[in-house]
């Protein structure tokens, strides 16, 4: 174990008007970072803060938590719970952390970072890293509308050149941001080619609000990496989240995982899919969790095809039991090939 890591990322860290226990966190996944999910990673613990399912802001403020597919949470992980809100419009993504913050939920995230398609032809995600007056504004109005901690996610942009990142960190800094998630990738670069760390350091130093750096952190030395190389604040896991959701607590020293947390974890989550939603999205859920844990294994592909002619939930647990009865060859790091 990596004291010296485990101490870093367990030290508080002031966000706006508020602090948080720890410095590695949960990046926003859409599919993935769902109620039951968050629930497992948090009866490991070690997590700073989490983050929900990116939302779009025209349908939040009438959103239903009890049938909504994302706007839904757990009461207990409310002081530590950011949503994130997708579009391009100030008034409507202001209507939008009003709704959030009314909910008493740790506060907004701005999506600036998507770069697919369906969203960025609406002129909303990495769409407006184009249009920095655009993006700075509609950071000027979620402002304005909640007192509540502001946070913006974004990316490199549309361009392999950090100065854009740079100036649109400052520009966010000045319209009230508290926080900044920064994944420094181009926008049609779809996780394909590695991140460039460096621009993070180069965010970093450009601004004084805390910046969490983002990308291929997959091991605690990928972690303790990425912070001495940047200088940043702290680490929001994605992909690595997934497939091991134990990480948090083991790299911040509160576990030390034995070969059976495999297992456990795969059926804890089955089980707790069905508490929070009905059977057949529940299913889904599992089946795309399971493409990220699956890098755990050896012959991953294998669990993968059999999950996907379970036709319920007690199907895919009775698969994972067989799967985990014959022992299967762990990965000592998941495998990358699994990491969409
Ligand atoms: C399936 C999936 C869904 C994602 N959805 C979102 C999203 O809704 N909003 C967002 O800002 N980033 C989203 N991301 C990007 C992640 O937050 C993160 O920036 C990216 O995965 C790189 O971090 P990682 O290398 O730790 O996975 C998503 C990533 C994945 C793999």
């Amino acid at each position: 174990m990596d004291r010296h890591l485990a101490d870093f990322l367990n030290r508080p860290l002031h966000i706006g008007n508020r602090s948080i226990p720890g410095r590695l966190v949960l990046a926003p996944m859409t599919d993935l970072g769902h109620v039951a999910f968050r629930q497992l990673l948090s009866e490991f613990g070690g997590h700073g803060l989490l983050w929900a399912e990116m939302a779009d802001a025209r349908r939040l403020p009438t959103e239903n938590p009890t049938v909504s597919n994302c706007f839904r949470w757990r009461e207990a992980e409310k002081d530590h719970l950011v949503f994130q809100i997708v579009g391009h419009d100030p008034q409507q993504m202001a209507l939008a952390a009003r709704r959030i913050q009314a909910e008493g939920l740790f506060g907004v995230d701005i999506n600036f970072g998507c770069s697919v398609q369906a969203i960025c032809k609406k002129g909303a995600g990495a769409a407006l890293l184009r249009t920095p007056d655009r993006a700075e504004a509609v950071v000027a109005a979620v402002r304005r509308a909640v007192s509540c901690p502001v946070l913006v996610k974004y990316r490199t942009g549309w361009q392999d050149d950090p100065q854009p990142a740079v100036d649109l960190a400052r520009r966010f800094e000045a319209a009230g941001a508290d926080a900044l998630t920064f994944h420094p990738r181009v926008a049609p670069d779809r996780r394909t080619r590695p991140p460039r760390w460096p621009i993070i350091a180069a965010v970093k130093e450009a601004v004084t609000i805390p910046v969490f750096g983002n990308g291929n952190v997959f091991s605690p030395a990928d972690c303790r990496r990425v912070l001495d190389t940047t200088g940043c604040d702290g680490v929001a896991l994605g992909r690595m989240a997934i497939a091991r959701p134990w990480s948090f607590a083991e790299w911040t020293g509160r576990l030390d995982p034995d070969p059976g947390i495999y297992r456990r974890t795969a059926l804890r989550l089955i089980h707790l899919l069905r508490i929070h939603f009905e059977p057949a999205k529940a299913l889904v859920r599992f089946r795309r969790f399971a493409r990220y844990f699956a890098a755990n294994l050896r012959f991953g592909h294998s669990l993968c095809r059999r999950l996907a002619t379970a036709n319920d939930l007690d199907a895919a647990a009775t698969v994972v039991e067989a799967f985990f009865d014959t022992s299967p060859e762990l990965t000592a790091s998941p495998n990358p090939n699994f990491f969409h």
